[in-house]
């Protein structure tokens, strides 16, 4: 049974990935700063799961995260991460850096510690979540589109140079997520109908829609995918050109 680590893993979709991963076989890590949270899915999980007290921003945090594991995990879930809203023009140096030190440096922390295990044991996958954020800038949302950005080159580029490795990373970008950090914008009922509206399949995604990829790609299925992001985002990052106003005449061609 291969050990999973999924980071930020206290609640929200990090718990969710982490469940999916249980049903998946593997034993899971749950790592989070919130240590009660943590506790409560690994007790939730049962045999299959441990709880640790793990800050992605940290250095000495994580190799005592992974030196407490029995062996180098085939899994790595970068999932932790934090936003701020608020305009640019008011966003503090000190904001700024706390977005950057979880969502992009934890991801680089993490995967690197990660790597120098799988490396060794001869390989393992690493998903990293990003967003359509990450792909589509947002007004207001601080540092955090920056860094999903940045953490979808990360990907890239860590896939390439660990290639040689047997290790595969890809990235997962969630879309408008009835879940964690979003579930105060969706308790408004009016923005959640205007914005569910804009997604082409209809409706907002789940945590477990978020699971379900990110163990896909973890998976053997996905054994030559590497590189990748996987937008799980009901089509809304496709969506520019739709809805445009048209003439009869263009939409009409080929009716004879
Ligand atoms: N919920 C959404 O709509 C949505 C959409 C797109 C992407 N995402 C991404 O999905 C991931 C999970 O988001 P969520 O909505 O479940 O958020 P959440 O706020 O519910 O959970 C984040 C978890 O990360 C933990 N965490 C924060 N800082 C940490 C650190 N330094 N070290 C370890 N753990 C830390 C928190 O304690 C918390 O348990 C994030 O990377 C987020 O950016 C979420």
């Amino acid at each position: 049974m291969s050990w999973a680590v999924v980071t930020g893993a206290g609640r929200g979709i990090g718990a969710v990935i982490a469940r999916h991963a249980v049903k998946e076989g593997y034993r899971v890590a749950v790592w989070d700063v919130d240590r009660a949270a943590a506790d409560a899915v690994a007790a939730e999980l049962g045999d299959a799961a441990v709880a640790a007290t793990v800050d992605v921003g940290d250095e000495a945090s994580i190799e005592a995260g992974f030196a407490a594991l029995p062996e180098a995990p085939g899994l790595v879930v970068n999932n932790a991460g934090q936003v701020r809203f608020g305009p640019l023009l008011s966003l503090s140096a000190d904001d700024w850096t706390d977005v950057l030190t979880v969502n992009l440096t934890g991801t680089f922390l993490v995967s690197r510690a990660a790597a120098r295990r799988m490396g060794e044991a001869g390989g393992g996958a690493i998903v990293n979540i990003s967003s359509v954020n990450g792909i589509a800038a947002a007004p207001n949302a601080g540092a955090y589109t920056a860094t999903k950005a940045a953490i979808l080159m990360l990907t890239e580029q860590m896939a390439l140079e660990w290639a040689p490795l047997g290790i595969r990373v890809n990235a997962v970008a969630p879309g408008l997520i009835l879940a964690g950090m979003s579930d105060p914008i969706y308790a408004d009922p009016e923005i959640r109908e205007l914005r569910q509206g804009k997604v082409p399949l209809g409706s907002l995604g789940s945590a477990d829609d978020v699971a379900a990829a990110v163990l896909f790609l973890a998976s053997d299925k996905a054994g030559y995918v590497t590189a990748q992001t996987l937008a799980v985002d009901g089509g809304l990052t496709k969506a520019a050109m739709l809805g445009l106003s048209r003439p009869k005449s263009v939409d009409s061609v080929g009716d004879r």
